[in-house]
C-alpha cells in the first residue's frame, strides 16, 4: 500500500517513526472530534438516542477488529481501566500466581501486583529471552497454579512477539485465565479470537487505532458478561434511553456494555474514535499489517547493514523494529535524531522504530541516513 500521508497533517520535513508512543490523528478524525466538541454548543440538538448511537457504531467496528460481536465490546478510557475491570472479575487465590513479562507495560503490571498483595498470590515474571522467543519462556512459567496470564501480543519496548495461540492451548489444559493488553498491536496486527480466546482483552486507542487519547476498547468473553463493572453509570442499564422514566433500573443492558466508562457518550472523543476506526476498517487490518511489515523490513535491513542488532524476524512484530547497539545502550540517540526532525522512541536498551501508513519512502531513507551519520 502506498503512503497515506495525505490523510494526515504531517509537515514534509517531519520523519515520525514513533507510532508506538502516540499516533498522529487523521485529518478526518480531527474534524469529527471538533464537530463533536462543537455539538455541545447546541445542546437543544442532542437527543436521548444520541447518548447511545455513536457508541453503538464504535462497538460494531471494534468487534470487527477483535473478531467478536458488538455485544462483547465495552468502551473504556484507558488500558488500565480495562485491566482493572478484568482484575475485578477473575478469582485469584493464595498460593496461585499471575504471569507477566519482564518489563511489561506498567498498566498491565501494577493492577496484578495489587491483586497479588490482596489475595496472597504472587507475580511470576517471565525473564526477557536473549533471542526474542518469549513464548517458550512463558510456556515454562505456566503451571497448575497459574490463575492468570496477563500478557501482550508483542512487547511494548521492542515489539518482540508472543504466540498467544500456544499460550491459550497451554492455559486450556491448566485452567488459567488469559488477559491481554493489545494496546501495541490492535489495529496493526490481525487478532485471531477463535484461537486465542482471552477472558478480557483491552487496547488503548491512541496508538495503532489512531484514536484520541483517553479512549479505548475492551473485549469481554461472553462468560464474563454478567460480571462486576468498576462503575455503575446510568447508561449501562436496561431502557436507559427513556429519559422521562426516572425509576431506578435493576437490570443491566445486555452484553459487555455494563463495563463501559461513565459518560460513555463523550461527545468530543467518541466521534473521533469512530472516525479513526472507520478508516482502519476501510484499509483492513491485514492490509495495514502487510504494509507496515514492508516498512519495518526496510528499516531492519538498513540497521542490519550498519552492524546493529535487530530482533530475529521470527520473533518480531510486523510494525516494530527494536534496534540494539553492540557497544550497549545509546541514551542520547533519540534526542540526537530528534534534532534532525526524526522521531523514534528509546525504551530500555532498545531504539524503538514504529512506522505507520503516513511514512513515505523518503522517511525510511532519511531514517537510515540519519542513523548512519549518528553512529
Ligand atoms: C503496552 C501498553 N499498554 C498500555 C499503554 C497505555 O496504558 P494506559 O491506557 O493505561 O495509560 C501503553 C502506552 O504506552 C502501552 O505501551
Amino acid at each position: 500500500m502506498s503512503s497515506q500521508r495525505d490523510l494526515f497533517e504531517i509537515p514534509d520535513d517531519v520523519c515520525y517513526l514513533n507510532c508506538a508512543y502516540i499516533s498522529p490523528l487523521l485529518k478526518s478524525t480531527v474534524m469529527a472530534g471538533t464537530q463533536g466538541l462543537e455539538r455541545k454548543s447546541r445542546p437543544w440538538e442532542i437527543r436521548p438516542t444520541d447518548f447511545f448511537s455513536t457508541a453503538k457504531e464504535v462497538r460494531k467496528l471494534a468487534a470487527g477488529l477483535f473478531g467478536a460481536t458488538p455485544d462483547d465490546i465495552a468502551i473504556v478510557p484507558s488500558a488500565s481501566y480495562g485491566l482493572a475491570t478484568a482484575a475485578r472479575n477473575l478469582p485469584v487465590k493464595s498460593g496461585q500466581h499471575i504471569v507477566v513479562l519482564a518489563e511489561q507495560y506498567p498498566s498491565n503490571f501494577y493492577i496484578w501486583e495489587r491483586v497479588a498483595q490482596e489475595s496472597g498470590a504472587t507475580i511470576r515474571t517471565v525473564p526477557r529471552p536473549l533471542d526474542g522467543d518469549w513464548t517458550s519462556k512463558i510456556l515454562e512459567a505456566l503451571d497448575a497454579n497459574t490463575a492468570i496470564a496477563a500478557l501482550p501480543q508483542c512487547h511494548w519496548s521492542d515489539g518482540t512477539l508472543v504466540n498467544l495461540k500456544l499460550v491459550r492451548q497451554r492455559l486450556d489444559v491448566l485452567g488459567g485465565a488469559l488477559v491481554l493488553d493489545l494496546t501495541q498491536s490492535l489495529g496493526a496486527m490481525t487478532f485471531d479470537l477463535d484461537q486465542v480466546r482471552p477472558d478480557f482483552a483491552v487496547a488503548a486507542a491512541y496508538k495503532w487505532l489512531l484514536g484520541p487519547y483517553s479512549t479505548g476498547l475492551l473485549y469481554v468473553d461472553p462468560r464474563h458478561h454478567r460480571g462486576e463493572p468498576l462503575e455503575l453509570p446510568i447508561f449501562s442499564r436496561e431502557n436507559a434511553e427513556v429519559f422521562s422514566d426516572i425509576r431506578y433500573r435493576t437490570e443491566f443492558a445486555h452484553g459487555a456494555c455494563r463495563y463501559d466508562v461513565g459518560e460513555v457518550a463523550n461527545f468530543a472523543l467518541l466521534p473521533a474514535l469512530l472516525s479513526a476506526l472507520t478508516q482502519i476498517s476501510k484499509w483492513g487490518v491485514a492490509t495495514v499489517e502487510a504494509a507496515l511489515a514492508q516498512r519495518t523490513e526496510r528499516i531492519a535491513h538498513g540497521a542490519d547493514l550498519l552492524g546493529l542488532d535487530v530482533t530475529d524476524s521470527r520473533y518480531r512484530a510486523p510494525h516494530f523494529v527494536g534496534i540494539r547497539f553492540p557497544g550497549g545502550p545509546r541514551p542520547a540517540l533519540a534526542e540526537q535524531l530528534r534534532a534532525e526532525n526524526v522521531y523514534v522512541g528509546l525504551r530500555g536498551d532498545a531504539l524503538r522504530v514504529t512506522p505507520h501508513l503516513y511514512n513515505t519512502e523518503q522517511d525510511l531513507t532519511r531514517f537510515s541516513e540519519v542513523l548512519r551519520d549518528s553512529l
